[in-house]
């Protein structure tokens, strides 16, 4: 029966909290290596942002932001009291786009500003040889050694676009914008975890940590030079702060020690276009939600259990089951029948496919099974930041976004939940909220720090 299968999947995809104790551990021991040694798995990234914003940032400044759903340009207007205004327009990218060459890329996003500023500015509004500040949110790995300069480490996420990895993604992007001869200096390169920390500790300054669980997944928090060992030669004050870009979604990468995998994760990562990257993200991340429960779904289409007599084609193509349709399948409707009216939908509508009554009882429980293991695992890195830092007595906040952390009903009392299952009752210190548009705010706060610390000749 149905209930025998589920028993089967529950085993699979359930953590327990030793468990989940025990993947904090290397969580932390990774973290370290990443500080003390460079070119590591997860590259724990000095991003060159110093300290927290003190909320009196004021300006106008332009933003990019690629590496979300959209490419986003914005136009924020920081009031410096904590509060903002922000104008925005939102690009779709074509698959194509993201795997041609990558200079292709950025003419693509200098086009887009090009666009947003014919729209958005009056002419004449920008002086001759004015130059406004813009910040690029580039939401892949990237290396700094100072804030806006960014040698692309490697893509994730699907990306695949030529001539990129390897290069400084700053100095591509001004070639771009040179072609449109806009108005614009590139003032910082940002990740959108940077940005969302920033961004979030502007409006809440007890937040300490950012987490993005989108189609990527990953965390950045403030760490003190003094503890990141590879960069103590540079001569920096070891009180300083800085920015640390975790990279997090690389957590046991080719060595799959840590991580419980099952085989649809392994089919997975052995069929995308980086085998053996970004492990932990695989897990998580509402890129690949949707195709784990895919899997098994096709895996009880060949051993007969499901759909017999019906043609499962539609369900049949690769990263067809979008994880939209579990947040859809977990969302409490108004279903007077219980018949789970919503899941009915999801498979006669996309899929031309029956279900009985048991079956859709199965799948949903079988995304609460896949939805509540990448929160789990979520909560084990922000329990490793936080036992590295020592924030759980004090306690702290966590700004998180993303598609999933927004969407997803539930996720976030999940992710509590395993922050309790693993520190006990003190992990109720410990409180994600969602955090408003980092990558805009984010990149306009940062553009106004680093523009004061020119000021006073840092
Ligand atoms: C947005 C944030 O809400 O979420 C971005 O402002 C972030 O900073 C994005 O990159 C990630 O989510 P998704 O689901 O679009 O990948
Ligand atoms: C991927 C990227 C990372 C980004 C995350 C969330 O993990 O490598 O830079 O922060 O997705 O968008």
């Amino acid at each position: 029966t149905m209930a025998d299968h589920l028993r089967k999947y529950e085993s699979l995809f359930t953590l327990t909290p030793q468990r989940m104790r025990m993947i904090v551990e290397a969580f932390k021991d990774t973290l370290e290596l990443g500080l003390e040694k460079h070119g590591q798995i997860v590259p724990m990234i000095p991003t060159y942002v110093f300290g927290w914003p003190t909320g009196g940032e004021t300006g106008d400044f332009l933003a990019v932001d690629l590496g979300g759903t959209n490419l986003r340009v914005c136009l924020v207007t920081l009031q410096g009291n904590g509060k903002f205004e922000i104008t925005q327009s939102k690009y779709r990218l074509t698959e194509e786009q993201k795997q041609e060459d990558g200079q292709k890329l950025f003419d693509f996003c200098a086009e887009c500003l090009k666009l947003f500023i014919d729209t958005n500015f009056e002419p004449g509004s920008i002086k001759d040889g004015e130059l406004l500040p813009l910040g690029f949110t580039f939401s892949y790995p990237c290396t700094q050694d100072r804030i806006d300069h960014g040698v692309l480490i490697r893509w994730t996420k699907g990306f695949g676009a030529a001539n990129t990895e390897g290069r400084d993604v700053a100095e591509m992007f001004r070639q771009s914008l040179e072609k449109q001869k806009l108005p614009v200096h590139l003032t910082a390169i940002i990740n959108d975890t940077t940005g969302t920390l920033i961004a979030s500790s502007y409006v809440n300054p007890r937040t300490k940590i950012a987490v993005i669980f989108g189609t990527g997944c990953n965390a950045a928090y403030m760490e003190r030079v003094g503890d990141i060992p590879k960069i103590k030669n540079l001569g920096i004050d070891d009180d300083a702060e800085m920015v640390i870009n975790c990279e997090w979604g690389a957590f046991d990468s080719f060595e799959h020690e840590h991580l419980p995998r099952t085989k649809y994760d392994q089919t997975i990562d052995e069929q995308s276009n980086k085998p053996g990257e970004q492990a932990f993200e695989k897990l998580i991340s509402g890129r690949y939600l949707g195709e784990i429960l895919r899997l098994v779904i096709c895996e009880l289409i060949d051993d007969g259990v499901l759909f017999l007599g019906q043609n499962t084609y539609k369900l049949e193509i690769p990263y067809a089951f979008d994880t939209a349709f579990l947040s859809l399948m977990e969302r409490h409707v108004f279903d007077p029948t219980e018949e789970l009216l919503m899941i009915i939908g999801i498979f006669s509508h996309f899929f031309a496919l029956e279900t009985t009554l048991a079956e859709r009882q199965f799948f949903r429980a079988l995304a609460k099974l896949v939805g509540r293991r990448a929160a789990r695992l979520s909560s084990c890195g922000i329990a490793a930041i936080v036992s590295r830092k020592g924030y759980l007595e004090e306690g702290c906040a966590v700004g998180a976004d993303g598609s999933l952390y927004n969407k997803y009903p539930g996720f976030a009392e999940r992710v509590h939940e395993g922050l309790q299952d693993i520190f006990g009752d003190k992990g109720r210190n410990i409180i994600t909220y969602h955090a408003e548009d980092g990558s805009g705010v984010g990149s306009a706060i940062i553009a106004a720090m680093t523009k004061i610390r020119k000021e006073r000749g840092l």
